[in-house]
C-alpha cells in the first residue's frame, strides 16, 4: 500500500525545497567567484642589482572557492629560475602555478626570481565551488 502519512509527504516536500534552495545558494555563491575574483599576479621589485630580483605573488582572490589548475602567461620564463612546484614552465608563455593543485580561498603563493622582468598574468583557472 502506498498510503503515505501526511508527515512523510511533508518531509518529502521539505527535502525537495531544501535541495532547490541548496542548488540556488550554491549557484549564487559560485557566481560570485567570477572574473572579478580571478587569481591575480602581483610582482614587486625586491632586488635592485643587475639583474634585478622580483617577488611574485599569485593569489586566489575569491573568498569562498578554491582555484585549481591556475595557468599564467609567463613569457619566456625559464624553469631554472624557480621551483617547479611553485611555477612549472609547460611551454613558451604557459606556466602552471602550484603544480595545478588548489589555491584555497584567498590563498597566496609566492616566489622570487632574479632576471630582467617577465610579464606574468593570469591566463586560465577553474573555481571549484562544490
Ligand atoms: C581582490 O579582492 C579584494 C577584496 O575583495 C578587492 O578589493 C580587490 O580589488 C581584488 N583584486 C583584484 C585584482 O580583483
Ligand atoms: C623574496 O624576497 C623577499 C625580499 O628579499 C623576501 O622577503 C622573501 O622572503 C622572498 N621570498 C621567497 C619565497 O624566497
Ligand atoms: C610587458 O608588458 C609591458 C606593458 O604591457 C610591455 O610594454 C612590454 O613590452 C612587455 N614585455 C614583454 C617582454 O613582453
Amino acid at each position: 500500500m502506498l498510503n503515505q502519512s501526511p508527515s512523510f509527504k511533508f518531509l518529502l516536500l521539505l527535502w525537495g525545497t531544501l535541495l532547490v534552495l541548496a542548488s540556488l545558494i550554491n549557484h549564487g555563491l559560485g557566481a560570485e567567484c567570477g572574473d572579478k575574483n580571478k587569481p591575480t599576479v602581483k610582482q614587486t621589485k625586491v632586488g635592485f642589482g643587475n639583474p634585478p630580483k622580483f617577488m611574485v605573488e599569485v593569489q586566489n582572490n575569491c573568498t569562498i572557492c578554491p582555484a585549481i589548475n591556475v595557468h599564467v602567461k609567463c613569457g619566456s620564463f625559464t624553469q631554472d629560475l624557480v621551483n617547479p612546484r611553485l611555477l612549472k614552465v609547460l611551454g613558451k608563455g604557459d606556466c602552471v602555478v602550484n603544480a595545478g593543485l588548489p589555491l584555497g580561498p584567498l590563498q597566496k603563493i609566492s616566489f622570487n626570481y632574479t632576471h630582467t622582468k617577465f610579464n606574468i598574468s593570469t591566463s586560465t583557472w577553474y573555481f571549484q565551488c562544490e
